[in-house]
């Protein structure tokens, strides 16, 4: 459908922006347009939006807050924004709070709230980029901390039975940056509350890597102390998407099988690994993408960031499909360098 088309539906419509542009909104910086965009703050006006969009079958985009896609072209349908807002209580003990949140609250500062109100268990979670909405969607994980391993249920509005839905964490079906939500779900539901289950007991989970040493050399000992260690790791090693855009790792970590990962291991004695299960290995994407020769290079305005290969920058001026080029190359030459498929973590639009 063309754009003035879409437009000219929408014109009768409250809070309707047409011809939009996207460049605040995702963290590639790029300057992308949406045809229509729209920030509904209740499930009231999603559904009276999501009708009109049915009735004119125009594509759909939801966004959260843009550092998890890739926009390699304008967007000609309607991108809505959730925006509800909100931190309750819904159940509480002792031992432990129930809480539930807005789409549109951003993860870090909800991360932060609920450090500050005594409500622990996404302290490793710290600094992960991104609103509350999309969390379930990859399924956020961080130093050895999964989203899901605090989620208690999601309140989501179901395009395709034109219902709202509460979803729990089996319906969800979440894994490694993995949900329905970005599977065999992928642009059924809208998420518009998650509620977290945390605890009002601290226990801190300093099983990743070398955190239980920087937690001790700092001479941690709360919640806090590891919401700040984790935030100095990630400034450390990511780059700001304010100052270089990005949208954090642009592929999955690789899931290679056994037969697989022996070869690579005759010729590269040194390479990293963790067990997983069944017959895999999980092998870090970074080094695979460093020993194929992409850490640190550039290639016009895109590269990938030096301190981790497994991002790649828009380093001023770069178009989504110059992006898109730059990590087909890398994905062609790990796949003929070790025989391994990289998966994009990034959504494509
Ligand atoms: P968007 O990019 O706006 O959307 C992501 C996807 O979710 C899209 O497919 C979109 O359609 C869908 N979506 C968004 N909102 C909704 C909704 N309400 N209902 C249904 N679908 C929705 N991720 C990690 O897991 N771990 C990390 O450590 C991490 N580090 C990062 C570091 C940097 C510097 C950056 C830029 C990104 C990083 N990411 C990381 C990726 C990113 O932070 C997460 O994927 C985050 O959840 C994206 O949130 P968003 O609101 O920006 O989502
Ligand atoms: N490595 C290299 N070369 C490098 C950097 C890393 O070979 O230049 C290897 C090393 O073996 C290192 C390993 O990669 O031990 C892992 O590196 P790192 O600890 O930086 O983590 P990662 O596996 O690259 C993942 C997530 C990040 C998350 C961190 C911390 C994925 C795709 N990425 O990165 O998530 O913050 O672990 O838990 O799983 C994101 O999803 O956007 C993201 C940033």
């Amino acid at each position: 459908m063309a754009s003035e088309q879409i437009i000219a539906i929408f014109t009768t419509m409250n809070h309707i922006h047409h011809n939009y542009s996207l460049k605040a909104l995702n963290s590639f910086g790029l300057d992308a347009r949406a045809a229509s965009y729209a920030n509904p703050a209740d499930k009231e006006s999603l559904i009276t939006l999501l009708e009109e969009a049915h009735r004119e079958q125009l594509p759909l985009l939801i966004l959260g807050e843009g550092s998890n896609i890739l926009f390699k072209n304008n967007f000609q349908g309607l991108v809505i924004q959730p925006g509800m807002k909100g931190i309750d209580v819904v159940k509480e003990n002792n031992e432990e709070v129930v809480v539930k949140v807005g789409a549109s609250e951003n993860w870090d500062r909800w991360v932060s709230y609920a450090i500050e109100k005594g409500w622990y268990g996404l302290e490793n979670l710290s600094l992960i980029p991104g609103s509350v909405g999309s969390a379930p969607v990859q399924n956020i994980g961080a130093y050895g901390v999964e989203m899901k391993d605090h989620f208690e249920w999601l309140e989501t509005y179901d395009i395709q039975m034109k219902q709202q839905v509460r979803l729990d964490f089996n319906a969800c079906r979440f894994g490694y940056r993995s949900s329905i939500f970005k599977g065999e779900a992928k642009g059924r539901y809208i998420i518009t509350h998650v509620a977290f289950r945390l605890d009002k007991k601290a226990r801190l989970n300093l099983d990743y890597g070398n955190i239980k040493d920087v937690f001790s050399l700092a001479n941690g000992s709360t919640p806090l102390d590891l919401r700040n260690v984790i935030i100095n790791i990630r400034e450390s090693k990511l780059p700001d998407p304010a100052q270089f855009g990005n949208a954090g790792s642009f592929f999955k970590n690789s899931m290679v099988d056994r037969t697989v990962f022996n070869c690579i291991r005759v010729e590269y004695p040194e390479v990293p690994f963790y067990p997983n299960d069944g017959n895999q290995m999980k092998i870090p994407a970074a080094w695979l993408i460093e020993k194929s020769g992409w850490k640190g290079k550039r290639v016009g305005n895109v590269g990938t960031w030096p301190a981790q290969p497994l991002v790649i920058v828009n380093y001023g001026g770069a178009s989504g499909q110059e992006i898109y080029d730059f990590s087909e190359n890398i994905l062609q030459d790990v796949e003929s360098t070790f025989s391994v498929s990289l998966e994009r973590e990034v959504n494509v639009i």
